[in-house]
């Protein structure tokens, strides 16, 4: 009588669990517990037990019976309010009710200001380069006019890595996430420093006249505080031609900020040493939240540092492979954080990669 009772119990676990009507809910309860159901053969069958048997084959049979009851009770109601029968059946269905409103999502404030600053540019004909971040000291040090050894070097604190490059060539993905093999010319291998060895790839691959930017992530081995990132967007740009001066970088940064900010800027060049630019300097814009009146950005200077930049080192066009008799070329550096700091007030440059939604969504 036992085995019976088991195999009726495992056979209405396996017909009620697939279930997905009303209807099929109720076919399962006359197939067990009707007139002429399992459950009725077995307690049929009891009469004919030894009064013993009978007692304790009744109590199981009785056990079942419970549980098929409130089990199907269960399922029956699930079915009525999540099964299409069930739904209709009920009539409470109101199709014009307006649905669940998903989550919009939007780009990341540097997403954002990255888009808008390669806008800008591509709109003065600057083109869109970039390079791997895996970089070798050739690229990221020697052909920048920084030899081994040089003390400029010291500028830029450098994660170095010991996993040498495959096949002589540092592969990666590109923007259009097509896979790209990059040359590397050496075998010391570094995360980049910054985004100028993408000038040298840019010019082993072309000729004048250059007008490029290339935006990119870069990797500096520093302690973190609210204006230093280990990891940190930079944007390079590179214009070479026969008669390029440096009226013509401060024609360019001029627009280039009073777009970007939406008003008119002006820019103002403060001396400076990089190796693989002379002159070299850093160039500051007006300051756009106090318009020069003085308040706690500009620290009360009435100017916002932002671009690191010079005229071209010949040494540079050299190491690309090129004879730098009567050419000349600007580039410079945004930092990134910074400028999307001024642009949106934020205090503390750590906001803008903590992942922290409450902070982001105000963008
Ligand atoms: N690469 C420099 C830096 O990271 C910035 C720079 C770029 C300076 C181009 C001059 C020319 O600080």
């Amino acid at each position: 009588m036992t085995d019976e009772i088991k195999t009726i119990h495992a056979s209405f676990k396996k017909n009620i669990a697939v279930a997905a009507t009303p209807d099929d809910a109720e076919r399962i309860r006359v197939q067990y517990l009707g007139r002429k159901g399992a459950l009725a053969t077995i307690f049929d069958a009891l009469k004919n037990l030894a009064p013993e048997e009978r007692k304790r084959a009744g109590e199981e049979a009785n056990a079942l019976r419970r549980e098929i009851e409130e089990r199907l009770a269960e399922k029956r109601a699930t079915l009525e309010q999540t099964s299409h029968e069930g739904i209709l059946k009920k009539g409470w269905l109101d199709v014009t009710r307006p649905g669940a409103r998903l989550p919009k999502g939007h780009l990341h404030p540097v997403t954002q200001v990255l888009r808008e600053i390669e806008e800008i540019f591509a709109s003065i004909g600057f083109n869109i380069a970039e390079g791997p971040e895996i970089e070798t000291d050739f690229y990221n040090f020697q052909a920048l006019n920084m030899p081994p050894g040089h003390p400029a070097r010291d500028m830029w604190d450098t994660f170095w890595l010991n996993q040498p490059a495959k096949d002589g060539l540092i592969a990666r993905t590109d923007l259009q996430n097509k896979s790209v093999l990059w040359p590397h010319r050496d075998n010391k291998f570094l995360l980049r420093t910054h985004t100028s060895p993408v000038q040298v790839r840019y010019m082993e691959t072309h000729e004048p006249p250059i007008r490029i930017i290339a935006p990119g992530i870069v990797y500096r081995y520093e302690a973190t505080d609210a204006s230093h990132e280990i990891q940190f967007h930079q944007v390079e740009g590179l214009m070479v031609d026969k008669n390029i001066s440096v009226a013509n970088f401060k024609a360019v940064m001029r627009e280039f900020s009073s777009r970007l900010f939406g008003k008119k800027v002006s820019l103002r060049l403060r001396p400076s040493y990089f190796p693989f630019t002379e002159p070299s300097f850093e160039a500051d814009i007006s300051c756009v939240v106090c318009d020069q009146k003085g308040c706690s950005l500009c620290k009360q200077s009435g100017w916002l540092e932002l671009f690191g930049a010079g005229m071209v080192h010949p040494a540079v066009f050299k190491a690309a492979g090129w004879n730098p008799a009567g050419i000349q070329g600007f580039a410079f550096g945004i930092g990134f954080a910074r400028l999307v700091a001024m642009k949106y007030k934020i205090p503390d440059v750590r906001l803008l990669n903590g992942g922290d939604l409450r902070f982001l969504h105000q963008f």
